[in-house]
């Protein structure tokens, strides 16, 4: 069997989704997509234009004409892809707190969801992609030939959060941290529109006490099997 042309990994934030899907796609030579990148850089773009409280409606024409563009430059300062918001480089800009405090609510609304899920199905129809976020197998790619759902208790996704920040050089607070992760999972979980959830024919992953390599040793295995199946 060839390898899977799509994987579908979906999960809670801090569970290691980016950091395991990019080596493994760097491993197995696929297009690595970060769907919270469209989520977020859309979200920055309200930001920067003071409409991140508007209604739906006006979040949903940003999104239409909005230029996002996710490519894989890596450039030098630890980035697994580069986000381009206007042909500006927001890479970075798309972490910030600010961000990270409105994405949930943005991403909750219906017409935002359905046109970014139009740009990132057209994506997986022209490469082989690791797409990772937390409704890919369930919404956006619901016939990927492979779907793995990666999970953590909140203290260990708190604490790999914390440890990036620190790693970085940047201020954190792991209680905070902690907080923020819970109340983004409970936002996007309990969502209408597709909400994080697993896929029932997902492969659940536990990587509590698994550190990074371990992970994707782990998934480059369940990849390994998949192509050992018998076919149909
Ligand atoms: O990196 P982290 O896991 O913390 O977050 P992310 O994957 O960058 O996603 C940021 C936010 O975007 C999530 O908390 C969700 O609200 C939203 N998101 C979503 O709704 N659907 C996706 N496929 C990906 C992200």
């Amino acid at each position: 069997m060839p390898l899977p042309r799509s994987i579908a990994v979906d999960g809670p934030a801090g569970s290691g989704k980016s950091s395991v899907s990019y080596i493994v796609a760097r491993d197995l030579d696929y297009l690595f997509i970060d769907t919270g990148a469209f989520y977020r850089a859309l979200t920055l773009a309200a930001i920067e234009r003071g409409q991140v409280d508007a209604t739906e409606a006006v979040l949903a024409e940003l999104g239409a004409h909005i230029k996002i563009g996710i490519t894989s430059d890596v450039s030098s300062d630890g980035r697994q892809y580069t986000v381009l918001l206007e042909d500006k480089d927001v890479t970075w800009a798309i972490r910030e707190h600010a961000v990270e405090a409105h994405v949930s609510r943005v991403a909750a609304m219906r017409s935002v969801r359905s046109l970014i899920n139009v740009r990132q199905r057209a994506i997986a129809a022209q490469n082989k992609v690791i797409m990772a976020g937390r409704d890919i197998g369930t919404a956006v790619l619901p016939d990927a030939d492979l779907k793995l759902y990666l999970d953590a208790s909140p203290e260990a996704r708190g604490r790999r959060r914390y440890d990036q920040l620190i790693a970085a050089g940047k201020p954190a607070d792991l209680e905070e941290i902690t907080q923020d992760l819970r109340a983004r999972d409970l936002y996007d979980s309990s969502r209408t529109v597709d909400p994080l959830r697993q896929a029932p024919d997902a492969v659940y992953v536990n990587t509590d006490d698994l550190t990074i390599p371990g992970v994707v040793a782990r998934i480059e295995q369940i990849i390994h099997d998949w192509r050992a199946q018998p076919t149909p």
